[in-house]
């Protein structure tokens, strides 16, 4: 306990001097910076290599808080009450008088939010007087991280501090909801779109590529960085083999994200396999077909993206 006070007070004194530090997340680890501070953010790109144009989500500790930056709504309050902190952004108009870095927006006029729900991140941003701005810890297009082995897998020693808050409970990315005029859904992900649909009483769309909106939800991303087949019944010989329930004849080559068909486990083990495969030299992956439903949708997601 006293070493997390000591981490978090670690992280503070990189975060104000305008360094990135690595965050840990419910969802998946950050790539932290002073979202107020031009020089912070830009570093946040360079070490992703990320493309300017790919604006960043800012990490927020409370209500009041965001509201120096943005307008919030009726969808959005109904929303942050029953979901927050939890796996869910929400993009909003983004205030005139916002301290908000242009780099972090990309010059637009909303901003994409979230308060997340790890206890060390929670207790940090209490202890600074600005929002976190912070994609996920990756280089840009590869598999993001859930643990701090994973951050120093992308990055080694290129940042300055990984504030280790262990193997990220949901393992995946928040999901990403639009509530600038009619919601819609932007990213699938940590949060099911039923449990939203449930609250907002109405089935919210599920934009897919919309070229505008996010430059980064297009193509090739979390990405091994070897060829994926979908939906697939047998692998071929030397493959490695996704599965999501216990088959009876097993070998190395499989892995398993799931014995019994539970998606939720599913999603959390996705990057873990994901990344576990890709450093073991394998030429492909195929993967058994999994359920498009709850988390389904999600996971179906990722791997389509990654097998672009
Ligand atoms: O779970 C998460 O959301 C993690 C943790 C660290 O919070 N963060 C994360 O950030 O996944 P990132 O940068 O990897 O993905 C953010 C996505 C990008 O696809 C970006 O294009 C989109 O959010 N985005 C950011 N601002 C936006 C905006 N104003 N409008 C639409 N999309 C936006
Ligand atoms: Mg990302």
């Amino acid at each position: 306990m006293k070493n997390n006070l000591s981490n978090i007070k670690k992280s503070k004194y990189y975060l104000d001097k305008n360094e990135c530090v690595a965050i840990p997340t419910e969802t998946v680890y950050g790539l932290a910076g002073n979202a107020y501070s031009n020089k912070a953010t830009s570093k946040i790109f360079i070490l992703k290599k990320r493309h300017k144009k790919n604006p960043l989500i800012v990490h927020y500790d409370s209500l009041k808080t965001l509201k120096n930056d943005c307008y919030v709504n009726n969808h959005f309050y109904k929303l942050y009450k029953k979901f927050c902190p939890g796996p869910i952004t929400f993009v909003l108009k983004l205030k005139k008088d916002s301290k908000i870095s242009k780099n972090v927006t990309n010059n637009k006029k909303t901003l994409a939010i979230r308060f997340p729900s790890h206890p060390l991140t929670k207790k940090l941003l209490k202890l600074l007087s600005y929002p976190l701005a912070a994609p996920s810890a990756n280089i840009s297009t590869k598999i993001s991280p859930i643990s701090k082995k994973d951050v120093i897998e992308e990055f080694g020693k290129k940042i300055k501090f990984i504030l280790n808050g262990g193997r990220c409970k949901i393992g995946l990315e928040s999901t990403i909801i639009s509530l600038v005029g009619r919601p819609k859904i932007l990213r699938l992900g940590g949060m099911e779109r039923s449990r939203i649909n449930y609250i907002l009483k109405r089935n919210v769309q599920y934009n897919k590529i919309d070229k505008i909106i996010v430059p980064g939800q297009s193509k090739l991303h979390y990405s091994p960085g070897i060829p994926i087949r979908l939906n697939i019944l047998k692998p071929k010989f030397g493959e490695a083999f996704i599965l999501i329930k216990k088959r009876k004849k097993t070998s190395k080559s499989y892995y398993y994200l799931s014995k019994t068909k539970n998606l939720k486990q599913a999603a959390k083990n996705l990057y873990k396999i994901l990344r576990k495969i890709k450093n073991k030299n394998y030429k492909s992956i195929a993967v058994e077909k999994i359920p498009n439903i709850g988390f389904g949708e999600a996971i179906n997601d990722r791997l389509k993206r990654a097998s672009t």
